[in-house]
């Protein structure tokens, strides 16, 4: 069973991420690391020690901005993504001023989501190449 922790290790969380966005999804490296990580606080999931899944918080006045949710292509389907958003929504719910969690979703993961509370708002849009819904969930 996957252990999801506020994490420092942010080389661990850049790992996964590049296998699954730069790797797997052909997203520039240097579109992954546009600079914030130092400005966000990181999620990280492991089993048994070893790092499969991570996403990352920022924060932009009263709105928690989720990204960069990952989970390693053999650990999908059980659950992990959504444990990792559980606790970042846990997180940015224990912050009293924050009010809203937002995120840009990849299409194919509107639904997943949605299951977790997100509505879609606006139009679609690009980032990194790849169509983009805004999504927002109140806190
Ligand atoms: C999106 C992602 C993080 C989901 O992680 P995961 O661990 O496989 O997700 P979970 O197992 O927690 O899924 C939870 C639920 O969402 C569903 N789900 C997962 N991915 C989905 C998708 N793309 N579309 C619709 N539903 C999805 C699952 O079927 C599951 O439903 P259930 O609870 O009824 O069984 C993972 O697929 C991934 O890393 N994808 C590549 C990177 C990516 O696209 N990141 C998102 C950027 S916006």
């Amino acid at each position: 069973m996957a252990e999801i922790t506020i994490t420092d290790d942010i080389a661990a969380c850049q790992r996964v991420r590049k296998i699954v966005f730069v790797d797997e999804q052909g997203i520039a490296l240097a579109e992954d690391l546009d600079g914030m990580d130092d400005q966000a606080t990181h999620l990280l999931a492991t089993d048994n020690g070893t790092p499969i899944g991570t996403a990352r918080v920022l924060e932009k006045g009263s709105t928690g901005k989720i990204g960069r949710l990952a989970v390693l292509k053999p650990y999908r389907g059980h659950g992990i993504g959504a444990a990792i958003m559980r606790a970042a929504l846990d997180d940015l719910a224990a912050r009293p001023h924050i009010t809203e969690a937002r995120l840009g979703a990849q299409i194919d993961a509107i639904a997943f989501y949605e299951a977790l509370g997100f509505t879609p708002e606006g139009d679609e849009f690009l980032d990194a190449g790849l169509p983009h819904q805004e999504m927002v969930r109140p806190l």
